[in-house]
């Protein structure tokens, strides 16, 4: 039997969307024939975004800050209006600042919190709402990082916050499949875009060396030899937020071409 997505006419919101990992998860998602939403918090940015999607189909855009509780609810109502329901979830957000564990204060573990931790609760749990209410299959697909079973040096607050997906996720697909709601995360390796590039001008400025440097070192850590594409990572949405994957939920699937070491 060929693989079909079945996500012609889906509708699809895409959070965190207007560049990097979220922005190719939307056009996957477009490119599948699904209509869909994409969200960031700077306008500029996600207008230049959804003039490059457009052509590919039927996409708006909504301002939304994803570490405040007014724009999460707005995010959900407008995108529900928008859309007339929203039958997959899928969850990219943005990056606390780097830096180590010594490094960080009250206020940088609270912004860390609720962008990595509470927003994707709360959003999960108002998106479901609407699943539920509407008796959809619903599909909620967060991402989260390969950090959440290898704590990353000098990315203190996202090891110790992202973490909370990972319960987030097996938490859900238990309270949520008998509903009807199918719950998974992805964690990504290193992907090709401008997060990791700071990522590696952050890493070779500690250790005086240069970006491309910290990358080639980095790199000899990758079994499969380089960093990821954010299209290789767009795939694996698609099949975890279509019912390609009808029959996985709770699962938590690493995309880092091998960098993950741990066994379970
Ligand atoms: N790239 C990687 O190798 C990698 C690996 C593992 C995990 N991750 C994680 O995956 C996520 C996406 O990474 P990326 O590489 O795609 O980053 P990116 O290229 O910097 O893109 C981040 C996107 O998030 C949006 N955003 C940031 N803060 C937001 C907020 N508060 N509310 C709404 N939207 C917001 C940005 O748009 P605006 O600035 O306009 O809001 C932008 O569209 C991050 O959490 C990152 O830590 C990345």
């Amino acid at each position: 039997m060929p693989l079909q997505s079945g996500l012609a006419g889906q509708r699809v919101l895409v959070t965190a969307a207007s560049q990097g990992i979220g922005f190719a998860a939307a056009r996957a998602f477009l490119e599948e024939g699904a209509r869909v939403v994409i969200n960031g918090s700077n306008s500029q940015r996600l207008e230049k975004a959804i003039a490059q999607l457009r052509p590919l189909g039927s996409v708006s855009g909504i301002v939304a800050d994803l570490s405040k509780k007014p724009d999460l609810d707005r995010l959900v109502q407008e995108a529900e209006q928008a859309l007339g329901g929203v039958e997959t979830l899928v969850y990219v957000t943005g990056s606390p600042a780097p830096g180590t564990f010594m490094e960080q204060s009250f206020e940088s573990w609270q912004a860390a919190a609720a962008l990595l931790t509470v927003s994707p609760a709360y959003l999960a749990q108002r998106v479901a709402q609407g699943m539920v209410a509407a008796q959809v299959p619903g599909r909620l697909v967060f991402s989260a990082s390969f950090a959440i079973r290898e704590p990353i040096p000098n990315i203190a607050t996202s090891n110790v916050c992202r973490i909370a997906l990972a319960g987030l996720v097996r938490t859900l697909a238990r309270e949520l499949g008998p509903k009807g709601i199918r719950v998974n995360g992805v964690l990504p390796g290193y992907i090709a875009t401008d997060r990791v590039r700071h990522v590696f001008e952050d890493a070779g400025r500690r250790r005086g060396v240069s970006p491309e440097a910290a990358q080639a070192t980095l790199v000899q850590e990758i079994p499969l030899g380089r960093i990821g594409t954010p299209e290789e990572l767009a795939r694996v949405f698609v099949f975890l937020g279509s019912e390609m994957s009808s029959y996985v939920t709770g699962a938590l699937l690493p995309v880092d071409g091998g960098i993950l070491r741990s066994v379970g």
